[in-house]
Order: structure tokens, then C-alpha cells, then sequence
């Protein structure tokens, strides 16, 4: 593979390790330590990586893992999980990351991998490549002082302080039961789990080290830091598997003395604000994307996951960046589809990112039409696919890359 003058792509080697260590470092910002170096070599093994070389310096650098993502219905998908894209900014902008992608997704396509996800730095970079924002985040502030839970929320009790080191089977036990049916979720291979129990001093952004509270359907991980005279508590990861555990967790969250403010990340239907007897406890502070998907085989993607209404219609897909595009078929009974290409005239015409924006249910198809993201020939058709592809909880990312 190459790039034009003397720069190549080609498949990563272990000799390429400080090379991509520095040009990470460069692109990121942020040196990290041998620890913190062995940690992410093993979650991202230097094998899976392509790189651009220039002059036998590393210039340009992708990795990607195949992931296990639940999707609607408590199925799952095997997806081609991409991480820590970058150019040298001596090389930027002379279509280094096209190379690198181009090569990057005929591999994923090889490998027969129906989805491509990662989490992205900037919004402007990837809807060329065919992606969207798949997941949304809100973060969210809670004055400790002023919030009043509601007479109605249960006080049931059944948590536990514990360490990282005592509570991992249970961390891990209540994980995945919430992963299963969380769709958006990864299951986390064996190198996350040991990088999340390594709790590294490199990234905890300055705050303490983590807090651990156990019950038996949840767990919440917390840090502490000061911000000028206020104490602040961020919530890391909290999983809940049924709503007392939610709500007993977050009763200790809130009853935490000398702490002012708690903040965290939800997904969007989280029940933490109805919780409390002021609607205005729960304060976003941001929204974002916290997932972008991109469908590498339109009917094995689309057959993978659960819908939730019938559906028989054809959507003309285009692809800007591959060849995944084309007239399909889809036929939904009793939540299960079949995807098949055909000649029949479309219903509706799209992108192919704005199936990645439907895939795991984050984005009502009505709401992109209405933005003209969906091009409608058959208005009913329309409404039927829109109630198709929602889905009943709001997805979730499992975990960072
Ligand atoms: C983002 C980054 C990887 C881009 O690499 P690059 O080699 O300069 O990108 P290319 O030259 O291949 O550009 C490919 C296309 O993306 C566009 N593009 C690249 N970076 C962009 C950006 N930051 N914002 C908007 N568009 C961008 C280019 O204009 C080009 O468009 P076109 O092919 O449609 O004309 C590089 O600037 C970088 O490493 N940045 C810092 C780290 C980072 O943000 N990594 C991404 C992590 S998700």
C-alpha cells in the first residue's frame, strides 16, 4: 500500500512501538507512562495496527479490536472497534487518514464484521467515511445541597463501601447482566477490565483515586477533587440493573457529607431526574456523542438487530466512501428482518450514515427526514420504518476507546 511519494501504509510491527507511542503522544498531547503503555498494548495489540511511514518515521497511525455490541432486542453484533487515529502534524491534511482508513476498512470488510464503531475527537472528520453520531451522552451537575429526593423514591438500602480489589467480581458480574440488555454496550475484554482495576494515576484527570459502592444489582465508581472551595464528586460508571439499586446508589451519591456538587454522564433516559422533588436538580451541563457506527454490510447489519413494529419497504442506501450501497428489501415480522438487495423502486433514500444514527436506536428516522436526511418517496413508508427502528431504551456506551 502506498500513500504517493515516499510515504507507505502498511501493517504494523512490534519495531513500530516507540514510533506510535510518540506520534500519539504528539496528536494527543499526553505522554503516558510504560504502565499506562502495556495496559493499552494489551487492550489494542500492536498486530491490529496500520501505520503511515515517511522516511522510516511512524507519521500516521489506526488500531482497531473486534468488539461484541449489544443491540436492540438484547442481541449482538461483532464490530470492528477503531482507536487512536492519528497524523503527525508535519503531515496533516495530505489525505494520510484517507490511506489509512481506505486500508483500515477493506480489512474490516474482509473480515465480514457487519459495523464499525469508535469514539471521535472532533464532529467534522467522519461523516465522509459513511458515519454518525450513534450514541449521545449528557453530563450532568447536581447541587448536593439542594437536592430533595422525592417522598416517593425509595430509600431501600443494600449498599455497600468497598475497594476496587474486593469488588471486582461483583463490578464484573453486574456489568455484564446490564451489557446484555443494553444495547450500545461492548463486552469488555480481559485487558480492559485489568486496565479499569489499575485505577492509573494518568487517568483520573487530577482527582483522587476511585471510590467503589457495591449492591447487589449495581455498583458506582466515584473521585473526588476540589474546585476552588467546592467539593466535587464525578461519577466514573454507574450501572443499575433494576431501579432500587438506581435509586439506593444514588441516595449514598447525595448523602455524601462535605461534598457540594456530583456530576456524571447518563444516557439519555435515565430516570435520575424524576427522582427528586425539584425538576430543576439535575442540571445538563453537556450533551454529546459518545459513539459513531458506520453499517459495512447493509443486510447483515440490518438482520442482526430487533425492531419494533412490522415493516416491509425499500430503502435505496449510498455509500460514500465504499461499496456497502445499493437498493434493499427490508421486511420485518414480529421484530425479526430479512434484507435483501433488489430492483423495486425505493421508498426512501438515504445515506448510509444515517443508518449508523438508527442503528442502535438513539435517532428517530422521522427526526432525520425532517432535517432531509431521508429522502421520502412513500410518506407511510416512512412512518413505518421510523417505528421500526425505535427502540424502547435509549442506548449506552459500554465503555471508552
Ligand atoms: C484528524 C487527523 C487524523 C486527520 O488526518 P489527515 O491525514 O490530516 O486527514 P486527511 O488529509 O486524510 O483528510 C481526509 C479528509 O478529512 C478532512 N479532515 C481531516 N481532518 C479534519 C478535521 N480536523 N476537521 C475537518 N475535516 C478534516 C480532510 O479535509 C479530508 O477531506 P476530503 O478527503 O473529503 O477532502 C489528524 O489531523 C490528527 O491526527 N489530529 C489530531 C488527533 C485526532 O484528532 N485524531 C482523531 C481521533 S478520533
Amino acid at each position: 500500500m502506498s500513500s504517493g511519494n515516499s510515504i507507505s501504509v502498511r501493517a504494523a510491527g512490534a519495531s513500530d512501538q516507540d514510533g506510535i507511542a510518540e506520534l500519539l503522544a504528539t496528536a494527543f498531547g499526553r505522554r503516558q507512562t510504560s504502565e499506562e503503555l502495556g495496559h493499552r498494548r494489551a487492550l489494542f495489540p500492536v498486530e491490529r495496527a496500520l501505520v503511515a511511514v515517511d522516511a522510516g518515521q511512524v507519521v500516521g497511525h489506526t488500531v482497531d479490536i473486534t468488539m461484541t455490541v449489544t443491540v436492540p432486542g438484547d442481541r449482538t453484533v461483532r464490530a470492528c472497534g477503531v482507536s487512536a487515529v492519528a497524523v503527525a502534524p508535519t503531515h496533516r491534511r495530505r489525505g494520510l487518514l484517507r490511506a489509512l482508513y481506505t486500508a483500515q476498512h477493506a480489512r474490516t470488510e474482509a473480515d465480514g464484521l457487519p459495523l464499525t464503531i469508535f469514539t471521535a475527537s472532533e464532529g467534522t472528520i467522519y461523516g465522509r467515511f459513511g458515519y454518525d453520531p450513534a450514541i449521545t451522552d449528557t453530563t450532568v451537575a447536581i447541587d448536593r445541597h439542594r437536592a430533595e429526593f422525592r417522598s416517593t423514591t425509595p430509600d431501600p438500602g443494600g449498599v455497600l463501601m468497598s475497594t476496587l480489589a474486593d469488588a471486582a467480581p461483583q463490578i464484573r458480574a453486574v456489568y455484564e447482566r446490564w451489557q446484555r440488555r443494553t444495547a450500545g454496550a461492548q463486552q469488555r475484554p480481559e485487558a480492559k477490565w485489568a486496565l479499569m482495576f489499575a485505577d492509573l494515576e494518568g487517568h483520573r484527570s487530577g482527582a483522587s483515586s476511585v471510590f467503589v459502592l457495591t449492591h447487589p444489582d449495581g455498583y458506582a465508581l466515584y473521585r473526588r477533587r476540589h474546585e476552588g472551595r467546592e467539593s466535587v464528586v464525578t461519577v466514573s460508571e454507574l450501572r443499575a440493573v433494576t431501579p432500587h439499586a438506581h435509586a439506593a446508589l444514588w441516595r449514598v451519591l447525595l448523602g455524601l457529607d462535605l461534598v457540594d456538587r456530583v456530576e456524571a454522564t447518563l444516557a439519555e433516559n435515565d430516570p435520575l431526574p424524576y427522582l427528586f422533588a425539584d425538576p430543576r436538580t439535575v442540571r445538563v451541563t453537556d450533551r454529546s456523542d459518545a459513539l459513531w457506527a458506520r453499517v459495512m454490510d447493509v443486510p447483515a447489519a440490518l438482520t442482526a438487530r430487533r425492531y419494533s413494529g412490522d415493516l416491509d419497504t425499500v430503502v435505496e442506501v449510498h455509500d460514500p466512501f465504499r461499496t456497502a450501497g445499493g437498493r434493499f428489501a427490508l421486511r420485518v415480522r414480529d421484530g425479526v428482518a430479512e434484507c435483501a438487495p433488489t430492483t423495486r423502486p425505493a421508498d426512501l433514500g438515504l445515506d448510509i450514515n444515517v443508518l449508523g444514527a438508527l442503528y442502535f436506536g438513539a435517532h428517530r428516522a422521522g427526526r432525520l427526514a425532517a432535517a432531509h436526511r431521508v429522502r421520502v418517496e412513500n410518506p407511510a413508508a416512512l412512518t413505518a420504518f421510523d417505528a421500526a427502528f425505535a427502540a424502547e431504551r435509549a442506548p449506552e456506551l459500554g465503555w471508552f476507546f
